[in-house]
């Protein structure tokens, strides 16, 4: 494939919300509500905002410029932009990470297959908070209907992708993420006009920073690079089919605030449900997939066919949701095999899709039969959630930073900014300041501080 062939994204808006479906998935959905019930709320919250600001913004420009500059997949812009030095190896790391992502983020996304089956055929009604407990846990150890999701959904992906970007991509998102986001708001209605939903919405919004430790910070840290797609060069492979006249800044801001702000609603869908059902918000998890349910239920138990519905909804738009993310870490694995080893998309995809289900299937299988079988204490599902969001992430960041900030021709990152001196650009030595300094080193601050090194001195 040439550079004049390449695919591109036809319009403004759509390449706005292929960005944001890439970064709104299970991630805010799923994962921001438990990691900020694992922190202790509101005091997580805060500093997750820090670090979108501070560490994601920054990262998030400087993959922008990365990608649209080279017009290649990621593993080809480092190689492309850095000729003859090691810095590649970022772009490759990218792609490895990617993989590892799709093979456990493809699990959740399955069960949320189950869970729409589930809703449609009305088993999700009637049942006893311990009732619905019980289903998760039955049905997450189940030895074959997991793995067989994961598989289903991974097909689904692989179906999008071989359509290409146009037409697969970018078609999806633009339906997907505004009725995603108006379901969410019916939703939260819901959700904060339950009994007792306001000790659901103090924990959300009264900070007790007496809980905040290292690990806060690299949870917060961790999460918003895993919920905007940042450090492994998901958003670097959007961009390079921005169209030339994209201004990435403020791109960059409005992905973010879209995310953001999808995280903090999924907040108080959940948390408020949660206190109101008496559930513990440090559930894990599990917590989406047993406290929905139960919203529904508490809510409109004397309707149960309002309930049913409203189930059956949010688990397909939470499925679809998944999807604009799968789609994404695919692409990256996909065109990094059409690129640098000029495979064919449907065979890339293919090969992709394969590998990719056999690291599902894995993953799915060490929450139930393989849960004996653990590595520093983590079964293979969670060490690969660990291992990818809280450090192969941060980690990819903080190399992007290091290589925008103080390898690449300033030249260049000029240009990417004002689109060639089109356009006027205030963000410049900000820009440059957040990706020299205060990206890298505010990241390894959050490193060292895990990994115990100032404690020696104390
Ligand atoms: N950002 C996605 C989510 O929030 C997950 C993701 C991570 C997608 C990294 C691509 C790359 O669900």
């Amino acid at each position: 494939m040439t550079k004049n062939d390449r695919a591109n994204f036809g319009s403004k808006i759509g390449i706005i919300l292929a960005s944001a479906g890439s970064a709104v998935g299970l991630g805010n959905i799923w994962r921001f509500p438990f990691e900020t019930g694992n922190h202790g709320g509101a005091a997580f919250i805060l500093i997750y905002i820090l670090c979108v600001i501070a560490l994601g913004l920054p990262v998030m420009i400087a993959e922008f410029m990365i990608g649209r500059r080279s017009r290649s997949n990621t593993a080809g812009a480092y190689r492309i932009l850095s000729t003859g030095t090691q810095w590649k190896w970022v772009g490759r790391l990218g792609v490895l990470t990617g993989f590892l992502i799709l093979g456990y983020y493809s699990v959740v996304a399955g069960w949320t297959l189950q869970y729409i089956v589930q809703a449609a055929t009305g088993s999700l009604t009637g049942q006893s908070a311990e009732g619905f407990i019980a289903t998760f846990n039955g049905f997450v150890s189940n030895p074959w209907k997991p793995a067989l999701w994961t598989v289903v959904f991974l097909f689904l992906t692989h179906f999008v992708i071989v359509r290409g970007v146009e037409k697969g991509i970018e078609r999806s998102s633009k339906v997907l993420m505004p009725l995603l986001f108006i379901l969410l708001l019916v939703l939260t209605g819901c959700s904060i006009s339950l009994p007792n939903a306001g000790e659901g919405i103090r924990f959300l919004l009264q900070p007790d920073f007496s809980k905040v430790d290292s690990s806060v910070l690299l949870g917060a840290m961790g999460q918003a690079f895993f919920s905007l797609s940042l450090g492994m060069g998901c958003l670097c492979t959007y961009a390079s089919y921005f169209r030339d006249d994209t201004k990435l800044p403020r791109t960059a801001v409005n992905v973010a605030l879209i995310d953001t702000m999808v995280a903090i609603l999924a907040g108080f869908i959940i948390f408020p449900a949660a206190f109101s059902v008496g559930i513990s918000p440090d559930s894990g998890p599990s917590l989406l997939f047993i406290t929905l349910p139960n919203v529904f239920q508490q809510a409109f138990g004397s309707l149960p066919l309002l309930a049913t519905l409203l189930s059956f909804l949010f688990y397909l738009l939470l499925a679809l949701a998944a999807l604009t993310s799968t789609i994404s870490l695919h692409e990256v694995a996909t065109v990094y095999l059409c690129e640098e080893f000029h495979l064919a998309r449907p065979k890339a995809a293919r090969w992709i899709t394969t590998v990719c289900a056999f690291i599902g299937i894995c993953c799915s299988l060490s929450l139930g039969v393989g849960s004996n079988l653990t590595l520093f204490g983590l079964t293979l599902f969670d060490l690969f959630d660990f291992l990818t969001a809280k450090i192969m992430l941060p980690g990819g960041g903080l190399l992007i930073a290091l290589f925008a900030g103080w390898y690449l021709d300033k030249k260049i990152i000029w240009e990417e900014l004002s689109n060639k001196g089109t356009l006027t650009v205030r963000t410049y030595r900000l820009l440059l300041f957040g990706l020299k300094y205060v990206a890298p080193i505010g990241i390894s601050l959050v490193f060292l501080d895990q990994f115990n090194v100032f404690a020696l001195f104390r």
